[in-house]
């Protein structure tokens, strides 16, 4: 009986027994070449995976195999790391090998608002929703590595590229790139916190050597890079194209091993730029991980085959090697092999909200007198005049340029929301850059017009004069020359005759607001004659339904500027007593701390728009400011507490500003630094007390004798302000 009914019930136990003696008879490593153990703790899994690599496979990590693309350890099974532009939206796929277009059909994205824009939020909740959204982008369309954000300090108004920075301030830029960072990285997709460092300009970006005190290199130039590094944790980061004191960026060990890896214990991959190496032993002793973009075939990469005969040679070590390729690896399990990432989402409702929503709070109500914005319920005839109403935005400028699912024009914005008892009238205005190419390809031909400028004037001036109000739109633009990477600009003017023109539109209607789409401050010498001002930054998808909610007060403005706007270029730290700019060579930055706002006020110079400056539809009272405590000691702090009420008959947000003040200290600093911020919504008559901790670290400088932060022992101010040239309530306190 027995026999009977195993040989019965056999066919069903039968499989299991096989399975186990198969797992028996098969070595591990058969089963899971690599460690799938993904419980296991990242560095075993790392140890695991390079104790199974052979010396030209971890080589083969270290650099391109693409233009957008390196290998990973096929015989192990592990992925390619794939990554993409930019920092405000998931760039269209490329042909392997070649900038051009690839022609994919589903490559479409959101493009969100450039980080100037961003900046002039100065809202941290924002700045999180924003790397939410683009990581989410970023992880559908597979990509390991987003390059971005770029945060290279504003030091002129020429710069090319500042449009895809954060402004003038480290403060400001450290506290929005964290959030933004550290929500990318929740889609297990690194952030690649770029240029890496000192990319201030861009006509000789790649032969320009910056010399910079090491002061103004702790204080100004590597705050944000530091921030994204130790608070936010970047997985990976890009260097610059320029030298640094005589050395590639690439090359400077003294910023990406001593610096970056060891002083700040940076854990993630050295990205270079594309085409940033030079030298395979200078790059490989000063630290770089991971090379992109140099010209010739892959395997002639300077850390491809030159690196690894110079191995074999044992002209390198192999430990350094092994560092590398486990910052390669740790970055592959954080992405491609991370089992707990989700999977994204590209085009979604969320993300063009998000657009919006970054949009509309980073615009900058720069002027408004008499009230004339936002939109009266009495206007029945809006006079839209400017190419830039029309103008694709998210196309253009480099790296940054982006193939978008829709980009509503300000035009479309301004017609969706008039409404239909309100006529919306268009003329072109002028003619200043009517296509765009977009990596090779001409887009945007519709702008085409033959009319000559006194034509487009004449018929300006006759639409503005019909109008109840003149919106004019301009400003800047994507190309060379103007915000576009690899170029500078001329100078700060506007082109193309703008500044004729409305000068002549605010003589037909002096109902007139001027709206500045662009990156980059810009001269005014219209600003006497034109009631409000608008900087309006490139707002990406939701650019005309960004600006339609504040141009018709459905969103209150609350941005502020994120850098200044001189009167002159000639009044810039950069340009001053006609200093030699673009520089092909030595390139001295003899303003050392004094960037930005610092610098004005240190040459009491009044700048057209100061740093932090931004109205708003409604007002704001600061009440008394409240210190918790005279004195504060080494590792204390202090609470300064200050009401802010809405005034207004519009609800609306504030951001109060923090600036501290060393009133006395044995080296010579800014009149005052910000240190803090906070914004605040508030409804008409409700008031809110914002409280702003200080603590010991945010009073000190670098002593570039000692090498390190010091604070010195004495009084100190905290400035309560609603812009840097609008101080509210000054409080007192001593650092014992
Ligand atoms: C460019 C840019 C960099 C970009 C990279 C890839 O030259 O400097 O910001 O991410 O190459 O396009």
């Amino acid at each position: 009986m027995t026999i009977i009914f195993i040989v019965m019930t056999a066919r069903f136990y039968f499989p299991f027994l096989l399975c186990l003696v198969a797992a028996c008879s098969t070595r591990q490593s058969e089963i899971n070449p690599v460690y799938l153990d993904f419980s296991a703790p990242l560095e075993d899994r790392v140890e695991d995976a390079l104790s199974r690599m052979t010396l030209e496979e971890k080589v083969s990590i270290l650099h391109a195999q693409s233009k957008f693309s390196s290998a990973g350890v096929q015989r192990l099974g592990i992925p390619d790391i794939s990554c993409s532009d930019g920092p405000n939206g998931v760039r269209q796929e490329v042909l392997w090998d070649d900038w051009h277009h690839a022609g994919w059909t589903n490559d479409s994205c959101v493009a969100f608002p450039t980080l100037t824009a961003l900046a002039a939020t100065w809202d941290r909740e924002l700045a999180g929703q924003y790397g939410k959204a683009l990581g989410e982008e970023a992880r559908f369309r597979e990509k390991n590595i987003i390059l971005g954000p770029g945060v290279n300090i504003f030091r002129t108004p020429l710069c090319g590229r500042n449009f895809e920075y954060m402004g003038e301030d480290p403060y400001l830029a450290s506290q929005l790139v964290v959030p933004y960072i550290r929500n990318v990285q929740k889609n297990g997709v690194s952030a690649c916190v770029k240029h890496f460092c000192l990319n201030n300009e861009e006509t000789y970006r790649n032969q320009t050597d910056v010399y910079v005190s090491d002061r103004a290199l702790h204080e100004i130039y590597l705050p944000v890079f530091k921030a994204a590094v130790k608070d936010a944790g970047t997985w990976s980061l890009m260097t610059s194209y320029n030298k640094y004191e005589g050395d590639y960026t690439s090359h400077s060990h003294k910023l990406l091993s001593e610096i970056l890896k060891e002083e700040w214990g940076f854990d993630g991959v050295v990205v270079s730029d594309w085409g940033s190496i030079h030298d395979t032993e200078a790059a490989v002793k000063a630290g770089m991980d991971m090379e992109f973009g140099t010209s010739g075939s892959y395997s002639d990469y300077y850390l491809a085959d030159p690196y690894l005969a110079g191995l074999e040679e044992g002209k390198f070590d192999m430990n350094e090697l092994d560092d590398k390729c486990r910052r390669v690896l740790r970055l592959i399990f954080r992405t491609a092999m991370n089992p707990e990432r989700p999977f994204g989402s590209l085009c979604s409702d969320e993300h063009y909200e998000t657009a919006r929503k970054v949009g509309a709070a980073g615009i900058v109500l720069l002027k408004n007198n008499g009230g004339l914005l936002p939109v009266r319920k009495d206007v029945h005839r809006i006079a839209v005049i400017g190419e830039n109403a029309l103008k694709k935005m998210t196309i253009g400028g480099g790296a940054a340029s982006l193939k978008v699912q829709h980009e509503i024009s300000i035009l479309q914005g301004i017609k969706d929301r008039a409404g239909d008892d309100v006529e919306v009238i268009y003329a072109r205005g002028y003619v200043g850059s009517p296509t765009t190419y977009q990596d090779g390809i001409l887009v945007g031909t519709e702008l085409i017009d033959e009319r000559s400028a006194d034509e487009l004037t004449a018929e300006a001036i006759q639409v503005a004069a019909s109008a109840d109000i003149v919106i004019f739109v301009g400003g800047m633009n994507k190309d060379g020359g103007q915000d576009c990477e690899g170029f500078d600009r001329p100078s700060i003017d506007l082109l193309y005759g703008q500044n004729e023109l409305i000068h002549a539109l605010a003589e037909a209607n002096p109902n007139i607001v001027v709206a500045l789409v662009s990156g980059n401050a810009v001269s005014m010498p219209w600003i006497d004659t034109v009631p409000s001002v608008l900087q309006t930054w490139y707002l990406g998808s939701e650019a005309g339904h960004a600006f339609a909610d504040v141009l018709f007060g459905d969103v209150n403005p609350s941005g502020k500027l994120p850098f200044t706007f001189p009167k002159q270029l000639g009044d810039s730290p950069a340009h001053y007593a006609g200093k030699a700019f673009p520089n092909p060579d030595r390139n001295d930055y003899a303003e050392g701390i004094y960037v930005g706002y610092r610098w004005y006020e240190k040459k009491d110079i009044q700048p057209l728009f100061a740093f932090g400056h931004g109205l708003s539809y409604t007002e704001f009272e600061y009440g008394q400011a409240k210190v918790s405590r005279a004195t504060i000691r080494k590792k204390g702090s202090l609470q300064i507490r200050v009401p802010v009420t809405n005034i207004g008959k519009t609800a609306g947000s504030e951001v109060v500003q923090l600036y501290i003040s060393d009133v006395e200290c044995s080296l010579d600093r800014p009149e005052k630094e910000l240190k803090g911020f906070e914004k605040v919504y508030l409804l008409p008559g409700e008031t809110k007390t914002v409280t702003f901790n200080i603590s010991e670290d945010l009073l000190q400088y670098y002593d570039d004798t000692a090498g390190t932060w010091v604070s010195e022992p004495g009084e100190f101010e905290a400035k309560i302000a609603a812009a840097s040239d609008d101080i509210r309530r000054t409080v007192r306190f001593f650092l014992k």
